[in-house]
């Protein structure tokens, strides 16, 4: 038998790859057609993949299939996979999605529950129930690396949208 000709630690295994979606389709429950058909890509760690497409092409959907609100809170038919980590997301409790897994939604007002930067970073770490010192040192750890870190202790409503957005996204780091 021919063996392949990479070396066997340089070979990509598809546990390593964050994100592979296999042939997905997805069909709402209360709709004739499919809201997305046969799609397939792999993200690989450090890429940063734009998807972008006309308003009501999937988009969302997509997102859904992958952070597991389908087919949890959304009802329907669906086809193919979505794994991560070489895992069916479908298959894990919400608990371990979110510590893979996170969603920044169109509108961040809809996403922020604290008042200060710093109570805010820091709830989804509490969530997990990280033991105090942790959550700090990972809280100055997403500021620092952002270079927000001087804004910690003030209240979020007095800055713009784009620094809300990037707040939103900090909550998953
Ligand atoms: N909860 C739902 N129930 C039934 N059909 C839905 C639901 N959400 C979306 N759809 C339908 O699925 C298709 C894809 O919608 P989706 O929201 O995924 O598109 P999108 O690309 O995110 O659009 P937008 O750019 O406007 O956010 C559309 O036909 C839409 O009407
Ligand atoms: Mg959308």
């Amino acid at each position: 038998m021919r063996r392949s000709a990479i070396p066997l630690k340089r070979r990509t295994m598809p546990t390593d790859i964050p994100l592979v979606i296999e042939n997905l389709s997805f069909r709402y429950r209360d709709r004739e057609g499919a809201a997305i058909h046969g799609i397939s890509f792999k993200a690989r760690r450090g890429e940063i993949l734009l998807i972008a497409g006309a308003s009501g092409c999937g988009k969302t959907t997509l997102i859904r299939c992958i952070n597991g609100l389908i087919p949890r809170s959304y009802k329907g038919e669906m086809e193919g996979r979505a794994l991560v980590f070489g895992e069916e997301t479908k298959t894990w409790p919400l608990s371990r999605i979110s510590q893979k897994i996170g969603t920044v939604l169109q509108d961040p007002e809809r996403q922020i529950l604290g008042t200060k930067v710093l109570n805010e970073v820091a709830f989804g770490l509490e969530n997990l129930g990280l033991p105090r010192a942790e959550i700090f040192e990972r809280v100055d750890e997403a500021l620092n690396f952002l270079k927000i870190h001087h804004i910690n202790c003030q209240k979020i409503y007095r800055f713009q949208t784009i620094l809300r957005i990037i707040l939103t996204s900090v909550i998953f780091s």
